[in-house]
């Protein structure tokens, strides 16, 4: 997800700046543009957006250009002028205006890769449909019925494989691919999984590809394991349409598709499932990581997340019960810990829309056809809406609850993330076998960098002890 909003950043519509250098000059000047600094022709400030944002601290990038022209201002990124928003309401009236006064818009470079049917290229009616058709598949009744015992037994089955050592990045991220597969289409992890995951790791590498996709090795490897995988699922697709004939029903996205009226093709089918692999992957994965990275460099935070779960696994008595949704909703320092990760980490760190209209707000227009990018990042890190807001601390979440317009790590309206609750979910299970199972110590300093995507520039290597023998009862 994240890449597919920097991509938006990212992806450079050549054709499209000098048309807007020419329009500017005659018809801008009669509209008042948020104030700002346009940069160089052609690149404007995408240099200095870039090299802030290869760094552990970005901030100054966004806090240099808000003290200079306020929470809305102009800049020129990536090639093309974008209006940049720090400012909560207008993010919000962005988001809720999505369809009507905003659209999302995505290069091909991007839509190539992940099919033109998946739900963030998808507009209108049927976006409306296939919404709520996701959300439906991951809202909380179905996590607490159906997923959480796969979520608690994946996880649990991936780290009884774990050594003395561990990237923990590249371990989160096989979980989480495992966990998707297992919620689409009900495959439990195998051979057949593994080799899907590897080309899958090809497709994904395509969406960093930059900043011109289509002369690079990389993106064409990535089409061809776009190829790849499209066979893969269409096999299961099809499979599953035989057996759904003769009375075989199964419980997963994939029934949802196979049995909703609108008689899905299964190219159609494919790209929907191939896009929801692709959104929660990155995503869960990285936040799992990063959780852990704050919670180590925050040792009493960590002592309370323990002292959480140790509770929950001491009255289970039997040691390998799986956790049950009455355990999930006990956990309340948990529900502080995710909250503060999501509010820190910013993995998607806003959205790119495009005006459809000319858009006037708080004494500005946007002028029809410009880019505009609400920043989560700028409001979350931000003093006036969180006290030391660069700082982490999951105890400013007890007794409080923000506005819902200043904590928005999975956007809103129209588009709001459907995996929202499952997220949530996998990374609270996720720290509870983690902290109930291991002590660990980083093995490495490793840093946090936010370009192309939120990551750690190692992996994060940790060395690991398990903190009681196997099989031995807690
Ligand atoms: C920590 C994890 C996650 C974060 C921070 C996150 C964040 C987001 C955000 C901000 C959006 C809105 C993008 C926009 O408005 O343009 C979004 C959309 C989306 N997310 Fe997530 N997400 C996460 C996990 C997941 C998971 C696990 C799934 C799988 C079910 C998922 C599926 C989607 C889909 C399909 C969309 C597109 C919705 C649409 O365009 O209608 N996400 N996500
Ligand atoms: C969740 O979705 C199912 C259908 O998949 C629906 O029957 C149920 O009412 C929904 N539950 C909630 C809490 O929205
Ligand atoms: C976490 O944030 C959500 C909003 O996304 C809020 O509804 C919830 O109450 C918060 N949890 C805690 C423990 O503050
Ligand atoms: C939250 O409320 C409880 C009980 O009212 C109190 O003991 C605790 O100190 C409060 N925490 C914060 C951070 O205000
Ligand atoms: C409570 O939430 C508000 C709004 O998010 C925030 O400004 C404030 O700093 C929070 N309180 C504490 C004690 O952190």
């Amino acid at each position: 997800m994240e890449f597919l909003i920097l991509f938006l950043l990212l992806a450079v519509s050549l054709c499209s700046i000098s048309f807007f250098y020419l329009l500017r000059a005659s018809r801008h000047r009669r509209l008042r543009l948020p104030p700002g600094n346009l940069g160089l022709p052609l690149i404007g400030e995408t240099l200095q957006l870039i090299s802030a944002y290869k760094t552990e601290n970005p901030e100054p990038f966004i806090d240099e250009r808000v003290k200079r022209f306020g929470p809305i201002f102009t800049t020129h990124v990536f090639g093309e002028p974008t209006v940049f928003s720090a400012d909560p309401e207008t993010n919000r009236f962005i988001l809720q205006n999505e369809g009507k006064l905003f659209e999302c818009s995505y290069p091909s470079s991007i839509s190539n890769l992940l099919g033109k049917h998946s739900l963030l290229l998808m507009k209108g009616n049927l976006h409306k449909r296939m919404h709520s058709l996701t959300m439906s598949f991951a809202n909380s009744s179905i996590i607490r019925d159906h997923l959480l015992d796969d979520i608690d037994r994946l996880i649990r089955l991936n780290m009884e494989s774990w050594t003395d050592r561990v990237f923990l990045m590249e371990e989160a991220k096989k979980i989480t691919f495992e966990l998707a597969v297992k919620q689409l289409m009900s495959f439990d992890p195998g051979e057949w999984t593994e080799s899907l995951r590897k080309e899958y790791v090809l497709l994904i590498e395509g969406f960093f590809t930059v900043p011109l996709p289509l002369f690079s090795t990389t993106y064409r490897r990535a089409i061809k394991a776009r190829t790849k995988v499209a066979e893969a699922l269409g096999l299961i697709v099809r499979q599953r349409r035989k057996q759904r004939e003769a009375g075989d029903e199964k419980k997963d996205m994939l029934a949802a598709l196979l049995a909703g009226d609108d008689g899905f093709s299964d190219e159609q089918i494919v790209d929907f499932l191939l896009a929801l692999l692709v959104a929660g992957y990155e995503t869960t994965s990285t936040i799992m990581t990063l959780a852990v990275k704050f919670l180590t460099e925050t040792p009493v935070a960590l002592a309370q997340l323990k002292e959480e779960h140790d509770h929950i696994r001491a009255d289970k008595r039997e040691s390998r019960k799986a956790l049950e949704w009455s355990d999930y909703k006990s956990m309340p320092f948990t529900q502080c810990v995710v909250n503060e990760t999501l509010r820190l980490a910013n993995i998607i760190s806003g959205v790119f829309r495009r005006a459809m209209t000319d858009i006037h707000i708080k004494g500005y227009t946007i002028p029809k056809g410009w880019k505009v990018f609400g920043s989560f990042r700028a409001v979350h890190l931000e003093h006036e809406h969180f006290k030391e807001a660069r700082s982490f601390n999951p105890w400013r979440w007890q007794n409080n609850s923000s506005s819902p317009n200043v904590f928005t790590p999975f956007g809103g309206g129209p588009r709001l993330c459907p995996g929202y609750e499952l997220a949530r979910v996998e990374l609270s299970v996720f720290l509870h076998h983690f902290v109930t199972q291991f002590s660990w110590v980083p093995a490495e300093d490793d840093k946090l960098l936010f370009f192309p995507t939120t990551r750690t520039q190692k992996r994060y290597p940790i060395n690991l002890k398990r903190r009681y023998k196997c099989g031995e009862a807690l």
